[in-house]
């Protein structure tokens, strides 16, 4: 049993994942949890469940609190299998209890689960559910960041449960922000959010700017902000809103990621021209190399950075593939708000950095052309090439940031 009081007759109910490492291909270094809620009232409700390796977990945190068969409600904010695929478990244990979802959820849950015995209810946006003491009220937030997304407000706890939004992937035994920052650094936690952001939100930063300040609109007064995943928002709320619109409205650090790969070196020593070029300019800048990092850990590194210079040997005529590989899962997450650069060496004919700014506009960022090549291992001419256009990217990069 690890269940914790959150607010008066709240509980987090959730499961601690200390060891995942793969989270579909993100990797996890830090773990994550599970978070999901109980709310014992009148009509006991489940907000949530859990991922199905942890739903004894659950059951044991809930079966500490309530007799789980007296549930009577479930909310299922989101479907994605982290959050629901424990639902088949769960509701053998409160069959008779009734679940509310978006319809898009509904169309969801039923090809990942056999749900024709349970009692299913749509519910829209500004759909209210009283359970006795507490209020509920549902916003839908579709594509934050599924289609059947939702978040769940309770009123009398000014508490807003808001599924994967506002999420970090860290395992920790501390459930709440100050809490964890008594042993920890605002930075490691800031760190967090960011990471979480980058590979999961970032397509959506104009949808969060919008639902952000539609809660605004209705007067919904937030002291505590309970996600899925991580850290709960008790001590400053506003600040976890305020840095999901900061990025959402396209802030970075007035900096360069220097993201590439390298086949013998030749590219990778490019690095170290640009790196002094940038630094000469009074800009911070940050170095990757793709085959030795996580590929979540360089998109981070590419989101807090205004300006990012891809480094891309080529080979067969075309762009190595790590590399081709990063821009293809960037593309994806539909970058804004940054600009770009690259640099690569070629054996023969060439053609990799002219296919990274390609891409580059295809992704409709901005960029400074036409970047740097080097013939085989770069010459103290190509050197003193990258140290130059190091300094112009810098310079670049700065003029670009000030519109922000
Ligand atoms: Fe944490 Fe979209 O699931």
């Amino acid at each position: 049993m690890n269940t914790i009081e959150i607010k008066p007759d709240i509980f987090w109910v959730g499961a601690v994942d200390w060891g995942i490492r793969d989270f579909h291909g993100y990797i996890t270094q830090n773990g994550t949890t599970y978070n999901n809620y109980l709310i014992k009232d009148e009509q006991i409700t489940l907000i949530d469940t859990v991922k199905h390796d942890f739903d004894m977990i659950t059951l044991e945190n809930i079966r500490s609190i309530v007799d789980p068969s007296q549930v009577k409600n479930i909310i299922i904010n989101h479907i994605e299998p982290d959050h629901a695929s424990a639902l088949a478990s769960v509701m053998r244990y409160m069959p008779r209890a009734t679940i509310y979802i978006t319809e898009r959820g509904k169309k969801g849950l039923e090809r990942y689960h056999d749900t024709s015995q349970w009692n299913i209810k749509i519910v829209k946006n500004g759909d209210p559910l009283n359970i006795g003491k507490h209020n509920l009220l549902f916003l839908e937030t579709p594509m934050l960041h599924w289609p059947d997304s939702m978040v769940t407000y309770v009123k009398e706890a000014k508490l807003l449960i808001s599924q994967d939004a506002f999420g970090q992937h860290l395992a920790s035994a501390a459930r709440f922000d100050d809490d964890f920052l008594a042993s920890n650094s605002q930075h490691e936690l800031d760190d967090a959010v960011v990471d979480y952001y980058a590979n999961i939100l970032m397509p959506f930063g104009k949808l969060i700017k919008t639902k952000i300040d539609d809660i605004v609109k209705l007067g919904l007064e937030i002291d505590m902000i309970a996600p899925d995943h991580g850290i709960i928002w008790r001590k400053n709320p506003g600040r976890i809103m305020q840095m999901y619109l900061d990025m959402a409205g396209g802030k970075a650090k007035n900096s360069v990621a220097i993201i590439y790969d390298t086949m013998w070196h030749s590219t990778e020593l490019m690095t170290v021209p640009l790196v002094s070029g940038i630094q000469d300019e009074g800009v911070d800048c940050t170095v990757i190399k793709l085959r030795s990092t996580p590929m979540s850990f360089a998109i981070k590194e590419f989101w807090k950075a205004r300006g990012c210079l891809i480094g891309v040997p080529t080979m067969n005529n075309i762009m190595f593939p790590s590399v081709a590989e990063f821009l293809y899962h960037l593309a994806g997450l539909r970058p804004k708000d940054r600009i770009m650069g690259a640099f690569g060496s070629f054996g023969w004919g060439g053609g990799a950095v002219k296919e990274a700014y390609e891409k580059f506009k295809q992704m409709g960022l901005s960029t400074v052309e036409p970047g740097v090549q080097s013939l085989y291992k770069p010459s103290v001419a190509d050197e003193k090439q990258c140290y130059e256009f190091g300094k112009q990217f810098a310079v670049k990069m700065k003029e670009y940031d000030a519109q922000f």
